[in-house]
């Protein structure tokens, strides 16, 4: 962690900033190890371009701050009925010149108190700089997303065995964020995601009281963390009955892109490199307008982060980086298939972190 503080602030002297002030949680916890719960008091880390980082931090969580961030960090602790003004000024106290912040995560009136805590100073948008280091993992890190995704091979394992007719989405939904902590799962990444029938093809619907039926495509999308690192795991069955044709078929296109889209995970490729591979074969099978998102997205202590695997981007893939590939195929009416695996980018060929069998047969996706 005191590597991290001192790696921000040699990359603050490179790119122009006197320092930065930290918001994001996650970002907290990449550099101090203190990941406070979002909520509207302030809570932010100063980290000058030298010296000491000083963590500005509300009463009710000094003492978990404090076993968190240990002796590397001071904290300068505000109080509800005195408001984070005047710690924000003590933290900031003498700082000057161009601070960087985060302005996807300050709130506006947050960064009003900082602007008025530093009078001198300039205030500009830094979020690609600890997003940049964050993309690419340590085997340390690598290996806590590699256990969190043992746990999501297992729970989606269960769920073809779970997924009987009379069963209802948010019934298993349930089980599933049950079953996700009792296996070692520190926290969802994201509510279980379990969709059937014409209902799957929603990629982000919500589970409901809607029973299973023999026959439905059945969507099961998990994730969750361990050591704060999450994993991610889509898988896509048949309820009860064998897949009929179009099932069949539709499932070996999302299937063959995700392995186009796999082998296209490649250090120095660009990352529309892997969007461009799976989506050519989607589109080559006819359905191009039928996937309707990017192919995969980072994978770190956030479940989404960069690099974002679109059909734009620029960013190139570094040996490392952890992310998603899964492209779906998605008709209104019908259903939808997505298949998500995490994959590490190495020199040479990518890594697979999940291994849950890739099936729309129920008792071929169960993981033993
Ligand atoms: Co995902
Ligand atoms: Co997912």
């Amino acid at each position: 962690m005191t590597d991290r503080l001192a790696l921000v602030g040699g990359a603050l002297g490179e790119e122009g900033f006197d320092g930065l002030l930290v918001a994001a949680p996650a970002n907290l916890a990449y550099l101090c190890g203190f990941r406070p719960e979002p909520h509207e008091r302030l809570i932010a880390l100063f980290v000058p371009r030298e010296g000491a980082a000083r963590l500005v931090c509300p009463s009710l969580e000094e003492e978990t701050a404090r076993e968190a961030v240990g002796e590397r960090v001071e904290l300068v602790v505000w109080r509800d009925e005195e408001g984070p003004a005047v710690a924000l000024a003590r933290a900031l106290a003498g700082v000057g010149g161009r601070i960087g912040i985060e302005k996807r995560y300050l709130s506006v009136s947050h960064a009003e108190l900082a602007a008025a805590a530093l009078p001198g100073a300039t205030l500009a948008g830094c979020d690609q700089l600890l997003e940049r280091l964050r993309a690419v993992k340590s085997e340390a890190e690598i290996d806590s997303i590699r256990r969190a995704a043992r746990i999501v091979d297992r729970v989606v394992g269960f769920v073809a065995v779970a997924a009987r007719p009379g069963v209802t989405e948010a019934d298993l939904a349930a089980e599933c964020a049950h079953r996700l902590r009792a296996e070692g799962g520190e926290s969802l990444a994201f509510e279980p995601l379990i969709l059937a029938g014409p209902r799957s093809a929603l990629p982000h619907g919500r589970p409901g009281a809607v029973p299973l039926a023999s026959g439905d495509l059945l969507i099961v999308d998990l994730g969750v963390s361990v050591e704060g690192y999450c994993a991610d795991i889509t898988r896509t069955l048949v309820v009860e009955a064998e897949p009929d044709e179009r099932q069949q078929e539709t499932f070996e296109v999302v299937r063959a892109a995700q392995r186009a889209g796999i082998e296209a995970v490649r250090a120095g490729s660009p990352a529309r490199a892997v969007d461009a591979a799976a989506r050519q074969h989607i589109a080559d099978a006819g359905y191009g307008p039928a996937f309707v998102h990017r192919t995969g997205h980072g994978l770190g202590l956030e479940v989404h982060e960069p690099p974002y695997l679109t059909a734009t981007s620029e960013e190139r893939l570094e040996p490392g980086m952890v992310v998603t590939v899964e492209p779906g195929i998605y008709v209104e009416g019908w259903g939808g298939i997505r298949i998500e695996d995490d994959v590490v980018v190495r020199d040479g060929t990518a890594e697979v972190l999940t291994s849950a069998p890739v099936s729309l047969l129920a008792r071929e996706a169960v993981t033993t």
